[in-house]
């Protein structure tokens, strides 16, 4: 029974993520632009993915000329779950399970003029008629999702009517701007009403708070703040995106100053395929998202995922020719290295520790490798730990796309919670604060219905914030338990 992912992008970075992602998983399951199956369209009918059923050293459509060997007769071996991300049109072409909102139409539409615009459902599309965007103010955002929620909704419901068995929503926005961020707290509350019992995981991008900021938006902390209460009160699970961490990974790790967002965003999107592997190429496990998000939050408020993958190559962003030798050992040692995570880390977080992590592996694997690896960071203490119960590394040795060539024999995605998340959102805590003792720039929020007669969420989200960097710092207690209890669920 497939278990399907619907996603829901809103607002510029939401939707410029989403058309990379959309992008990367039509390579990944062999998807022309216009949604046709090239398997099918080159094979006279005949897929190659199935299991049984593919002919067994059949060359991966698309592949080069002179491509690894081991990827042609992997094509016939692995399946290819299409319908997680997509369905099937009457004319059997292929269509994203995404719905698109914007207040303004440029990204949106750039996305229709592209090369995958035949692709999406223009039916899923939505752009206010005003399109003028919320103006970097997460009160337009939602004052603009209240106005248009039963179109918003009409989409959502037939796409969940839809489909056979629907897992739960993936969210992709910025917490920084307007709409990504209140219009998206807006859905996630919806959402949470009407499907209670479906997954909701976001991929929230949070602003650079570092020194190098550079011109972004001056109200940033109020609307990040105000998103983070209902990324903390409805989702169930929330990939932290640091905007600051995607530079410097950029920067020092492929050598690329300044990056663009499209460089920026296909790390993301490179994550967000990874961490979905085990669902689309099921295999050695079979992996829902449900059953993997459970395995890492033990504890319902700390649902805040930190992400780490490993390498990063040409493929995935440009012309870096750093290719090394890959083992299954480097990768999980590189995965527990601060610098290649992508949240940034306070330096000096003396007592941060891990509370969970999934290690998802891809590749030419030996399962006695990974054996052998855990047993190595062990020794070497290479990850610290939760001192208030049993914590380790679990493994997920995933398939890969047979028909996407990769030169490395093994990559790894980290999925962690990390009490280090903390840091990051005390960050945003104190520049809340700056602008907020002077009440600056809150009279555009005033002139919002939602402000109009008091502006306690604002201070509600302040609480729920501290409330958060409290429970991540006592998580690195050994009291933690002591403390969950004496606090209601
Ligand atoms: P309005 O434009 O105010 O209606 O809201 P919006 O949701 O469209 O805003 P946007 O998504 O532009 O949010 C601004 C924040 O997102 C800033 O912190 C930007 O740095 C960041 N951002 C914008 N576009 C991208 C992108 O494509 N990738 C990444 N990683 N960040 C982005
Ligand atoms: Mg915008």
């Amino acid at each position: 029974m497939p278990r399907e992912l619907l996603t829901i992008s809103a607002g510029q970075c939401g939707n410029s993520i989403a058309s990379q992602f959309w992008a990367q998983l039509c390579a990944e399951h062999n998807i022309g632009q216009d949604g046709v199956d090239l398997s099918l369209a080159t094979h006279g009918g005949t897929s190659l993915a199935p299991l049984e059923t593919g002919p067994t050293e059949a060359q991966p459509v698309g592949s080069r000329p002179g491509s690894r060997a081991s990827s042609s007769s992997l094509a016939s071996r692995v399946e290819d779950r299409k319908d997680v991300f997509f369905y099937q049109a009457d004319d059997a072409q292929y269509v994203p399970r995404a719905i698109m909102i914007d207040t303004e139409p440029r990204v949106i539409t750039a996305i229709r003029d592209g090369p995958f615009g035949g692709l999406f459902n223009p039916e899923n599309i939505y752009i206010s008629r005003e399109g003028g965007g919320a103006g970097n103010n997460w009160a337009k955002g939602r004052a603009c999702g209240e106005e248009v929620y039963e179109q918003i909704f009409e989409m959502i419901d037939r796409e969940v009517d839809g489909s056979d068995s629907l897992e739960g929503f993936m969210m992709l926005h910025s917490v920084a701007g307007g709409t990504g961020s209140g219009l998206g707290s807006f859905a996630l509350e919806r959402l949470n009403d009407r499907y209670p019992k479906k997954l909701l995981q976001t991929y929230s991008v949070f602003p650079d708070t570092g020194p190098n900021k550079g011109s972004d938006i001056v109200v940033q902390p109020y609307n990040s703040l105000l998103t983070l209460k209902r990324l903390v009160q409805e989702a169930d699970s929330v990939v932290v995106v640091d905007n600051g961490a995607l530079g410097r990974i950029a920067s020092d790790r492929l050598h690329v100053q300044d990056a663009s967002y499209s460089q920026t965003n296909q790390l993301v999107s490179t994550v967000m395929s990874a961490s979905t592997a085990p669902l689309r190429f099921p295999g050695y496990m079979n992996n829902d998202l449900t059953g993997m998000m459970a395995s890492l939050i033990p504890t319902p408020r700390c649902h805040f995922l930190v992400t780490s993958y490993t390498p990063f190559t040409s493929n995935d962003v440009l012309n870096s020719k750093t290719i090394r030798k890959t083992t299954v050992l480097d990768v999980m040692r590189r995965l527990l290295q601060d610098k290649n995570r992508m949240v940034t880390v306070a330096h000096g977080a003396r007592t941060s520790c891990y509370i969970s992590m999934l290690n998802i592996i891809q590749g030419d694997v030996d399962p006695t490798e990974v054996h052998k690896s855990l047993l190595r960071i062990r020794e070497r203490e290479l990850a610290n730990f939760i001192p208030w119960g049993p914590a380790s590394i679990q493994v997920a040795l995933s398939r890969r796309s047979p028909h996407v060539q990769t030169s490395h024999k093994v990559s790894g995605l980290m999925l962690a919670n990390h009490t280090s998340i903390a840091s990051m959102l005390e960050k945003s805590v104190e520049q809340f604060d700056s602008l907020m003792k002077r009440k600056a720039f809150i009279d555009q929020y005033k002139r919002e219905a939602f402000f109009e007669h008091s502006l306690d969420d604002f201070y509600e989200a302040r609480e729920v914030a501290m409330q958060l960097i409290g429970e991540y710092r006592a998580c690195e207690s050994p009291n933690y338990l002591e403390y969950a209890n004496d606090k209601p669920a």
